[in-house]
């Protein structure tokens, strides 16, 4: 059985490599951010990250759901039966949703969890043989042990104690420069705490990701959060650090925190460049066109256009021209209106006649993956 030990927070050293993670963190939770990419271009990165997301989270436990599988049937129409591994990654996507949906109105408490893990669980086999839980939404009333790991998870009666517990520190106003530990403290505790039968990792993840947009990592003005690529990149590592903390020695603890900080920094400074449409227009959009022009997925013409808009990154029609010389008008507004039904184009607002790349939702998304995948932002598995 494992020891019980007290939850509290932990202080680093004032001159550690923790403190200086937090400093550097919490500058950049509060970082406006006024990058020169176009809301309408960013709205959909993080379309695409949410999925990349919800693959990571989901393929922990060998889950085999390939990027490239999962995007084909995202390219697919909807109504085509998925199989398990699919639905495992739909439910994280759509949980992620509903945490930005409601960021502002909810209390991370009992029911928020619940609500998740439901979410998270919803139309998969229970164990031994799927991704799913016998009792989706509700504690476990069973003792549990967790796959690969030594931790003996505490005995079923104290979840609910332990859980409260949790959503009391969390909830509690601490002077602002804990609440980077708490996310850290929070992780640990809950997992090791293993309120649910099944999913408590596909939970957990989502846990922090909420705690880190009511922290102020705020993905509605322009970021891209991927908490997920911190614990999902290198399993080993996610799991040697947990078990240090598990005993919860102070030196234990701070190395967890300093993994999940760390990781949490490299993950928000990766992604930002994103933010910066020179780069994301050389590095991902020029790339993605190449390889859908050598893939026969474009046109000659048709890239000719795109690549026009990429340069510029929003345009009207009569930006067209010279691409168009000697055609009249109306041929490039057919042409326009092709691509918008290709869904390669879309109005910058409903109605307007400016228009930007649309690549979230057609075969240019494997284009964009596979250069995101190139650049190194997708998680690498290391299996
Ligand atoms: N030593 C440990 N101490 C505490 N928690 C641990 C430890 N090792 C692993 N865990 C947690 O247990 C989770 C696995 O539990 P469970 O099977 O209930 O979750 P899951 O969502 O089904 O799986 P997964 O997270 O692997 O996708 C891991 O993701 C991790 O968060
Ligand atoms: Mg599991």
């Amino acid at each position: 059985m494992s020891k019980y030990f007290e939850l509290k927070l932990v202080e680093p050293e004032f001159g550690s490599n923790l403190t200086s993670l937090i400093l550097e963190l919490d500058h950049l939770r509060k970082k406006k951010l006024g990058g020169s990419t176009h809301p309408q271009v960013f709205f959909q990165l993080k379309h695409i990250f949410h999925t990349l997301e919800s693959i990571g989270s989901a393929r922990i436990e060998g889950n085999n759901t390939t990027i490239a599988e999962y995007i084909e049937t995202k390219l697919e129409d909807n109504e085509s039966p998925k199989g398990q591994g699919i639905i495992e990654i739909r439910n994280i996507e759509k949980a992620m949703a509903f945490i930005e949906e409601n960021v502002e109105g909810y209390n991370i408490n009992r029911m928020f969890v619940s609500e998740m893990h439901k979410r998270i669980v919803d139309e998969l086999i229970p164990p031994p043989e799927g991704e799913g839980d016998h009792t989706p939404g509700y504690y476990r009333n069973t003792n549990v042990k967790i796959a690969k790991s030594d931790h003996v998870p505490p005995d079923w009666s104290r979840v609910d104690e332990f859980m409260d517990e949790l959503f009391d520190l969390i909830n509690k106003e601490d002077e602002p420069q804990y609440d980077l530990l708490k996310v850290a403290i929070a992780h640990h505790r809950f997992v090791w705490a293993h309120p649910f039968g099944n999913g408590n990792g596909r939970t957990v993840r989502l846990f922090t990701y909420a705690m880190l947009l009511k922290l102020g990592f705020n993905v509605n003005v322009g970021r891209i959060l991927n908490p997920t690529a911190v614990f999902c990149s290198n399993r080993d590592d996610y799991y040697k650090y947990l078990s240090a903390a598990d005993n919860g020695s102070k030196e234990g603890l701070l190395s967890w925190c300093e993994y999940v900080l760390g990781g949490l920094r490299h993950e928000i400074e990766k992604i930002d460049n994103l933010l910066d449409y020179e780069f994301l227009k050389s590095q991902i959009l020029i790339p993605t066109i190449n390889y859908s022009v050598e893939r026969e997925f474009l046109t000659n013409l048709e890239s000719k256009i795109l690549k026009k808009v990429i340069e510029k990154q929003k345009i009207k029609s009569s930006d067209l021209k010279e691409i168009f010389k000697g055609k009249v008008s109306a041929e490039i507004s057919r042409q326009i209106r092709k691509l918008i039904d290709k869904k390669m184009l879309i109005p910058i607002k409903e109605g307007k006649r400016t228009y930007v790349l649309r690549f979230d939702n057609n075969y240019l998304l494997r284009g964009v993956i596979n250069s995101l995948g190139e650049k190194g932002f997708l998680p690498v598995r290391d299996e």
